[in-house]
């Protein structure tokens, strides 16, 4: 199906914080019309700003012309109000991992866009895309979106349908996402983690649990899979990059789901969370991330 065929060319991201952001930077430069909601102004500006460093980081890597990054721009508008949604084809909840947040925000989306044909996602990483579906009156027409950090970078999109999601919405979801937004797609079936959660989380648990444990110390961890291994990042980097709090509740839906001990957030996991220390996106967590954003810019 051609991307004009899944006949969505508006979108609404929901939360402009790490993935919100990425997710809104895609469609600008994917041509499409891009309104983007956060709770107030200075979540607002921290989002555009965001977006703005990524798309001049993409200028000076030689990915995007100067003329397709003011394309981007134009194309993006921010609103703190969620009213405005209501023209959108498609809307894509990226507000934190949170369920009581997540069920609201999608009964929200669903009372305001009241056009037949509009879709909505959710860029959830763990919870049951069927519970979100449930809290809409349109459960056919939601799906489960799932982005990978850094967005504009990683061109994987897992896509989750719940039991109910129709045949329509499944087709016009693929279409777009491969087509319009050049992702690569694959499918999971609405198991807490999907695929890539579900694999790669106990792997950071495991390296938390060997740091927290004394067995080595966190570069050595991460240099063993950088250098050993030729992953891009170690563990426990990758840990800060995701941010403590995600990593966290993903855990806790993959314990919920599963019982299965090696989905258990390990104790300093935890208490890393409740110091607020939650990664880059405050500044530390396994590592110092000196320069990057404070905490209201995450
Ligand atoms: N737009 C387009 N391309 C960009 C860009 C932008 N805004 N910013 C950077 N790039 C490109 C660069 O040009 C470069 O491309 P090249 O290799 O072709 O030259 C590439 O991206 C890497 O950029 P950098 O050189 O700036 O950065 P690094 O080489 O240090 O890589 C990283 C940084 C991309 C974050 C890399 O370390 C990485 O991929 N780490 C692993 C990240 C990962 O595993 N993410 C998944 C997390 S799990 C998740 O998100 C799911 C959630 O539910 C938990």
């Amino acid at each position: 199906m051609s991307g004009d065929a899944a006949g969505i060319r508006s979108v609404g991201v929901v939360g402009c914080g790490l993935m919100g952001s990425g997710i809104a930077e895609l469609c600008a430069r994917s041509g499409l019309d891009t309104l983007v909601h956060d709770v107030d102004l200075p979540a607002v500006e921290a989002g555009r700003r965001r977006i703005e460093r990524s798309l001049a980081r993409a200028v000076a890597r030689g990915k995007l012309t100067d003329a397709a990054r003011e394309t981007a721009l134009a194309s993006l508008a921010f609103t703190t109000d969620l009213a405005d949604f209501a023209d959108r084809d498609l809307a894509v909840e990226a507000v934190p991992e949170d369920e009581e947040l997540k069920l609201g925000v999608l009964a929200r989306l669903d009372e305001v866009m009241q056009r037949p044909e509009s879709l909505l996602a959710s860029n959830t990483s763990s919870l049951p895309v069927m519970k979100l579906a449930a809290a809409t009156g349109r459960p056919g027409r939601v799906v489960g979106l799932h982005f990978f950090n850094p967005v504009p970078v990683l061109d994987l999109v897992e896509l989750v349908p719940s039991l109910v999601t129709d045949e329509t919405t499944w087709k016009r979801i693929r279409g777009f996402v491969s087509d319009v937004l050049g992702r690569h797609v694959i499918v999971s079936q609405d198991r807490a983690g999907f695929v890539v959660n579900s694999l790669l989380i106990p792997y950071i648990l495991s390296a938390i649990r060997m740091f927290e444990s004394g067995f080595a110390v966190a570069h050595d961890i991460d240099e063993g899979m950088v250098r050993g291994c030729a992953h891009p990042m170690g563990p426990l980097r990758l840990a800060d990059h995701i941010g403590l709090d995600t990593t966290l509740a993903v855990a806790e839906s993959l314990y919920a789901e599963f019982k299965e001990p090696l989905y258990a957030p390990p104790p300093l996991l935890c208490r890393m969370v409740q110091a607020g220390l939650l990664g880059r996106k405050t500044g530390r967590g396994f590592y110092s991330h000196p320069g990057t954003p404070a905490s209201g810019d995450s």
